[in-house]
């Protein structure tokens, strides 16, 4: 099949996983290259198609907190907090670029925060014909969640998800990949209840359920948390129901690696 007739595939690796969200400004180095190791053995063993996209963690979002950006342009001291938020979104990236580029991908970065125009903290433009013809050239998009200027607020925050969303709705993307710290969704926060129970699929008919049980995350975290994620990878299923959602554990090494050249692993399956 040829480059431009296959299908992408989304994947995340989750700000939790990548850093420290107890220490600001704190990469997981190791986890960062173990990853793009099975990122790049992916890519050539399973011929993919892919578009890296990764979290803040304990970089962006400890930032975004001090200056509420997520809350719009609302004093003098505003903008300074956007241009503090994108430099650390932008820091944690170049990290990322460089283990991937070091795996030996042709990773490329793409800032969200220079490329999107966002209303009511959702994507509204952004022209993704370099993202396609970069793919095309076999190269190996990287975004992130960043700040994002607003037409309603003045600015806000754009998590992962977020821009999943919108390149769900302009690209041909047949296949999301979550990289989270746990093994997908439960009815409870399995860091708390011994008793949370992993819910394998996720269809429409649970949707509002599964809504009314996700919490917020634990630590700082100005994206909303699991349940504002979850409700943006349910809105991607239920508007192009050809797109297979999966959330999992990408801690666990070779996890990432399996789920991404289709073979079994566990994890919550959001399906529309
Ligand atoms: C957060 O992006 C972006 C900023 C705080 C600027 P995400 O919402 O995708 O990041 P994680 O996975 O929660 O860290």
């Amino acid at each position: 099949m040829s480059t431009k007739t296959r299908g992408i595939t989304l994947v995340k690796l989750g700000g939790s996983v990548i850093t420290d969200k107890g220490h600001a400004f704190t990469a997981r180095l190791d986890t960062i290259y173990r990853l793009a190791e099975e990122i790049h053995h992916s890519i050539h063993d399973c011929d993919l198609r892919l578009i890296v996209g990764h979290g803040g963690g304990s970089f962006p979002h400890t930032v975004a907190q001090k200056h509420a950006t997520q809350r719009g342009i609302t004093g003098s001291e505003s903008c300074r907090g956007i241009a503090l938020v994108q430099e650390a979104a932008a820091r944690l990236n170049r990290i990322v670029v460089k283990a991937l580029i070091k795996s030996g991908l042709n990773a490329i970065s793409i800032q969200p925060s220079g490329a999107a125009i966002s209303e009511n903290s959702r994507i509204v433009k952004w022209d993704l014909d370099v993202v396609e013809r970069l793919l095309d050239c076999n190269l190996v998009p990287v975004v992130y969640g960043d700040v994002s200027i607003d037409l309603g607020q003045g600015c806000c925050i754009l998590s992962t998800e977020e821009i999943f969303r919108y390149f769900a709705a302009k690209l041909p993307v047949e296949r999301i990949v979550i990289g989270s710290n746990v093994n997908g969704i439960f009815d409870k926060d399995p860091n708390i209840f011994q008793d949370a129970q992993q819910i394998p699929l996720i269809t429409p008919e649970k949707f509002d359920q599964v809504l009314c049980f996700l919490g917020k995350s634990t630590g700082i975290d100005v994206t909303g948390g699991m349940r504002s994620k979850v409700a943006a990878l349910l809105e991607i299923v239920k508007r192009k129901n050809s797109i297979k959602c999966s959330i999992i554990d990408i801690t666990r090494p070779k996890n990432l690696e399996d789920a991404l050249c289709g073979r079994k692993i566990i994890g919550t399956t959001i399906q529309g």
